[in-house]
């Protein structure tokens, strides 16, 4: 079995070990490295897998090396990775945002495969959506099992162009909080008709859930059908809605993507 090392023992890496060894993954495959001690020793604890202070020693045990690190960090991690033995049968999996392949390449002072994703914060809980892009020198091999270990968290959808991850980042990597602020709306009105903070949490919480559950389960409609559906002419989801479309609703949720993903390219630009 391939040995994996995680650069980092932060929120995004521990969602994908939890994933992994979910899955059945071997905890002795498995090593994460951090500088300071707290949190790969809690997850050493909690997975069984191996723990050290040290990148190099940690990406030197491994196969693929998973940099999950913040993006400021990435240059540094790659230049101290540049020195590890064996290097050249190494694949590496980068999450962080806005670091491009060829700026992980040149850290690395090598074209050595690099694959780069895009996870969500709902990887946390198995439900995460990852965009993926791989670089030309990754074998089928290291694809398949870049494959696997995103797949333990949540659904991957592979990317033909390396820009395609901006758009990731503003569709699916953003989008939780996108969900969030309208559902916190929605909350606030249930709250103003008098509903307990725990009543207006379960009433709006359950029907996004309830939503999409049914999207999720009527993959064979499209989802304005389903609003379609629930719509009655004349009725009182038909006024709500032509208030939301009067008001240029569909228009912001564009223009709201496109402020994210001017962001996005901004930040990808200072990191590069
Ligand atoms: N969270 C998300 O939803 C999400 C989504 C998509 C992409 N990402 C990407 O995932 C990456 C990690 O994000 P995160 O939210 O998991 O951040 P995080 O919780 O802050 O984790 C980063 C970890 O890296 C450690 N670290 C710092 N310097 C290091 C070094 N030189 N060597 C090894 N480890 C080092 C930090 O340790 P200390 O805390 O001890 O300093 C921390 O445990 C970022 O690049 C982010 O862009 C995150």
């Amino acid at each position: 079995m391939k040995k994996i090392a995680f650069i980092g023992a932060g929120n995004m890496n521990s969602s994908i070990i939890g994933g992994l060894i979910k899955q059945g993954w071997s905890p002795e495959n498995i090593i994460v490295s951090n500088p300071s001690p707290e949190k790969r020793l809690k997850l050493a604890q909690l997975y069984g897998i191996k723990e050290t202070a040290s990148n190099i020693e940690a990406a030197e045990f491994a196969d693929f090396i998973v940099l999950g690190v913040k993006p400021h960090f990435i240059d540094n991690v790659c230049e101290e990775l540049s020195n590890i033995a064996n290097i050249n049968e190494k694949c590496f999996i980068s999450i962080a945002a806005g670091c491009t392949i060829s700026q992980i390449q040149s850290a690395l002072a090598g074209k050595y495969p690099v694959i780069r994703t895009m996870p969500n914060t709902p990887s946390q809980l198995g439900l995460g959506m990852t965009g993926m892009f791989a670089s030309t020198p990754v074998s089928k091999q290291q694809l398949t099992l870049a494959e696997k270990m995103m797949s333990a968290v949540g659904k991957i959808l592979w990317l033909q162009e390396e820009q395609q991850i901006n758009f990731i980042t503003s569709i699916s990597g953003s989008g939780p909080a996108y969900f969030f602020l309208f559902m916190e709306a929605l909350e606030q009105k249930a709250k103003d008709f008098g509903f307990s903070d725990q009543a207006s949490r379960m009433l709006v919480q359950q029907t996004a859930f309830g939503a999409a559950s049914m999207v999720v389960e009527n993959s064979n409609l499209e989802i304005s059908q389903l609003r379609t559906n629930v719509t009655s002419k004349g009725g009182t989801t038909q006024a709500a809605l032509n208030k939301l479309t009067e008001s240029g609703f569909p228009q912001l949720v564009t223009d709201a993507v496109d402020a994210a993903l001017q962001r996005t390219i901004e930040m990808a630009q200072n990191n590069g």
